[in-house]
């Protein structure tokens, strides 16, 4: 028997705080669902004192989800475990996860307070968690720059106190494997009660090492990885859960570990969170990128159409590319459509909310002659059906004219708090013509950080998804909008960003100052 790999994912946490990432409640709870038929074992699903709305994030994450421990992260100070404590409360296995930074540089210069004090504060911190869950995660903050010595006396004492998992995390991502291995194999030997403690890997990619250190440390005794869909997380994300979870399964002659992970989950789960965050996955991304499978060399196809193993390691449908054949056409009925639906496992709350998707997906029916399921996994995500809650603008309808030697021009008619209201602008192009149209009616004055459009399935009647970022006063969001047009898609992108912009909270961030 090989020992269980916990795979603990913070996409929902430390991808959020990836600047512009950040999601609402309910794209939350639409990414922890998709999460929990991964399988992954534990969802840190935020930072519940963060603000009202992550606290409220969090705690609407526990109740739903079933399957999966979910986690709340907290400083070690007393409101944050107090919040973590209260928002985890309603869940089947719920988890907090405390943390104080141990290397010197942090401790000097951020916390400004001695060894013998974060010591002391990382105790009271796991005793005053224990109060709330008897599942606690303790993080001494930037371990990989930590004194090995120090790093054994503090986690000595919270193991005592009462952590049963010690988060290892390398937050500047500035260690290398075979040193961040050594660490794992130094802690788990030299600590004389860490036989009692599950320890676990947190690498960010700075390096792009972030997957190679977390697998070392697995190698080296580590029996949880923290990760993240796509490696989203800051500035150069964090380790990539895909790419752990298939070494793992297609190395299983070099690890002693396994994980539960539904592998086929994986690719839905990808798009999710592009989708949602407006994060593109680069094409050559491992697993989930669209080319991670592609053999477009014909001495390659070759070989693997004469024996698949010649140029693959993996199979696409194991990690949940589909083989992208037509499931559904104009003349598919409602039952055919809801049936395709729920095999993909996209359920609705309401019959409304399937008859709206299900007229969608007519109109889309009428425009493209083979629909595919990435068609019908983009239609349920477009904002018409996944609308923000009390929404103030709505796209009524768009006209653009453009034509060699004249300016682009828009004319957008919005549907403004119940009044309909229609505007005309040039630009350098459609796109920039409809945004200005807009941007006169609303008058938002927030900026644009950046505007994407990708092809959902080939062929020039291809859906295209859009992505808008746009920021104002501190506050970041993104806009997702998805049509065979993409100057439909980009004006609903738009709109989607400005109906998410007037909600949007300040936030604070857990790894500034306490
Ligand atoms: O990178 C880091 O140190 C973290 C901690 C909060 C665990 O994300
Ligand atoms: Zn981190």
């Amino acid at each position: 028997m090989k020992d269980h790999l916990v795979i603990f994912d913070t996409t929902l946490r430390d991808g959020e705080q990836s600047p512009g990432a950040s999601m609402t409640k309910e794209e939350k709870i639409r990414i922890a669902k998709q999460l929990e038929k991964l399988r992954v074992d534990v969802i840190e699903a935020g930072f519940p004192a963060a603000s009202i709305g992550d606290f409220e994030s969090v705690q609407a994450v526990a109740t739903t989800v079933k399957d999966s421990t979910i986690c709340g992260l907290a400083r070690a100070v007393e409101n944050d475990i107090r919040r973590a404590g209260e928002a985890i409360k309603p869940a089947n296995s719920g988890r907090i996860h405390t943390f104080i930074a141990t290397s010197p540089i942090h401790m000097e210069k951020k916390l400004r307070m001695s060894p013998d004090e974060v010591v002391e504060r990382a105790v009271w911190a796991v005793k005053l968690a224990r109060q709330f869950t008897d599942n606690v995660e303790f993080s001494p903050e930037d371990a990989g720059r930590s004194d090995p010595d120090f790093l054994c006396r503090v986690i000595e004492a919270v193991i005592d106190a009462g952590a049963g998992t010690i988060n290892i995390p390398d937050t500047v991502g500035y260690n290398v494997p075979e040193q961040f291995g050594a660490l794992f194999n130094d802690l788990l030997t030299r600590i004389p009660n860490s036989d009692k403690a599950i320890f676990s890997a947190h690498c960010h990619n700075d390096l792009g090492l972030a997957v190679a250190n977390s697998l070392a440390a697995v190698q080296n005794g580590a029996r949880q990885v923290e990760c993240t869909i796509n490696g989203l997380g800051e500035r150069a994300g964090n380790t990539a859960l895909e790419e752990v979870v298939m070494a793992i399964k297609t190395r299983q002659d070099v690890f002693d570990v396994d994980t539960r992970i539904n592998t086929q989950e994986i690719v839905p789960a990808s798009r999710l969170v592009a989708n949602i965050t407006g994060f593109a996955v680069q094409p050559n991304k491992a697993i989930v990128g669209a080319n991670a499978f592609a053999h477009e060399s014909g001495i390659h196809q070759d070989g693997v159409l004469k024996h698949r193993e010649t140029y693959e390691i993996m199979r696409a449908q194991d990690v949940g590319w589909s083989d992208n054949k037509m499931v559904l056409g104009k003349h598919s009925g409602r039952n055919a459509f809801k049936t395709r639906l729920q095999e993909l496992g996209i359920e609705f709350e309401t019959e409304q909310e399937l008859n709206d998707a299900f007229v969608r997906f007519k109109e889309l029916a009428d425009r493209k002659h083979e629909i595919y399921d990435e068609d019908l996994q983009s239609l349920v995500t477009d904002n018409n059906i996944m609308r923000v809650e009390n929404e103030t603008y709505r796209l009524v309808s768009l006209k653009v004219s453009t034509e060699t030697g004249e300016s682009p021009e828009a004319e957008v008619t919005l549907w403004i708090e119940g009044q309909e209201q229609t505007a005309k602008a040039q630009g350098g192009g459609v796109v920039d013509a409809t945004f200005k149209a807009i941007e006169s009616m609303v008058h938002s004055g927030a900026s644009l950080l950046l505007y994407s459009v990708s092809n959902v399935t080939n062929g020039t009647d291809a859906l295209g998804e859009t992505a808008v970022r746009m920021e104002k006063a501190g506050r970041i969001v993104n806009g997702q909008g998805a049509d065979t047009d993409i100057v439909t898609a980009s004006a609903k992108a738009y709109i989607n960003a400005l109906n998410k912009l007037k909600d949007a909270p300040v936030k604070a961030h857990p790894q500034a100052d306490v």
